[in-house]
């Protein structure tokens, strides 16, 4: 069977990051990207062709179609899109939350995805299979205070995935998925040093990657957690 192909949004650093060395062992090819020129770089030079890494800020619908096209130029319909990338912004109530800080967020967070789905479901759709991960979190599911943003496009992704979920019918699978909670740069961001009490994110890739690459046509429109998260 030939290889098969994830893109991975936001892989150079935290959870996204982790990820990329054990799909690379399990025999996949990977399309990652994020903002930070030097490593994509450095993970161009650490994992070379036939895997790809391109600086692409997902907020950006030029850059988003430039990303796609290559990844389905490179490798045709991918058999797995996982949406990780986002921001959290800093903790404060949302009348202290600037108009900018909240417009960026839900750029990044809501209309990455769903710019990643525009331009991805057509082709996986026309080849009929392929899985999406939308990747949520437990404040798309229940909330707090201080993260009203942060709650607000995960809630978000959660109604984007399943309702398009009902658009496909599952010939592609598009899936919200609660990672967990896990000891990286944005969780430190938001609790402190108490981030230290959580997994780090190799730990939690080792649970992930076999979760992810298991997911089918039956977990269409599913809200999931990644077990053990
Ligand atoms: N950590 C947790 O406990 C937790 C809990 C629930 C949900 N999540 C979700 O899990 C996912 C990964 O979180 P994480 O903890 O790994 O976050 P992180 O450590 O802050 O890493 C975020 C990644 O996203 C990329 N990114 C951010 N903005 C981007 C943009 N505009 N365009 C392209 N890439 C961008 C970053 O790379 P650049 O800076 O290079 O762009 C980085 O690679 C997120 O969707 C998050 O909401 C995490």
């Amino acid at each position: 069977m030939p290889p098969k192909t994830v893109v991975i949004t936001g892989c150079t650093r935290g959870l996204g990051r982790a990820m990329v060395p054990l799909f690379i062992k399990a025999g996949w090819h990977i399309a990652g990207c994020g903002r930070n020129a030097a490593q994509i770089a450095e993970l161009s030079h650490q994992f070379p062709a036939p895997h790809h890494f391109q600086t692409c800020d997902v907020s950006s619908e030029s850059d988003i179609a430039a990303f796609c096209a290559t990844i389905l130029e490179k490798f045709g319909p991918p058999d797995l899109v996982l949406n990780n990338a986002a921001i959290i912004t800093p903790n404060a109530p949302l009348w202290e939350t600037s108009a900018a800080d909240f417009s960026r967020i839900i750029n990044i967070n809501i209309k990455g995805p769903a710019a990643m789905m525009r331009h991805l479901l057509p082709a996986m759709l026309k080849r009929g299979s392929g899985v999406i991960v939308n990747f949520s979190s437990g404040w798309g599911r229940s909330t707090a205070s201080d993260v009203a943003p942060y709650c607000a496009t995960k809630y978000a992704i959660e109604g984007l995935s399943m309702a398009t979920a009902q658009d496909t019918g599952g010939k592609v699978a598009v899936i919200p998925m609660n990672p967990g909670i896990i000891d990286t740069d944005m969780l430190r961001s938001t609790f402190g040093t108490g981030a230290g009490d959580f997994p780090d994110a190799n730990d939690w890739a080792r649970r992930a990657v076999p979760y992810f690459i298991k997911l089918a046509p039956k977990d269409n429109g599913k809200p999931l957690t990644v077990p053990g998260g």
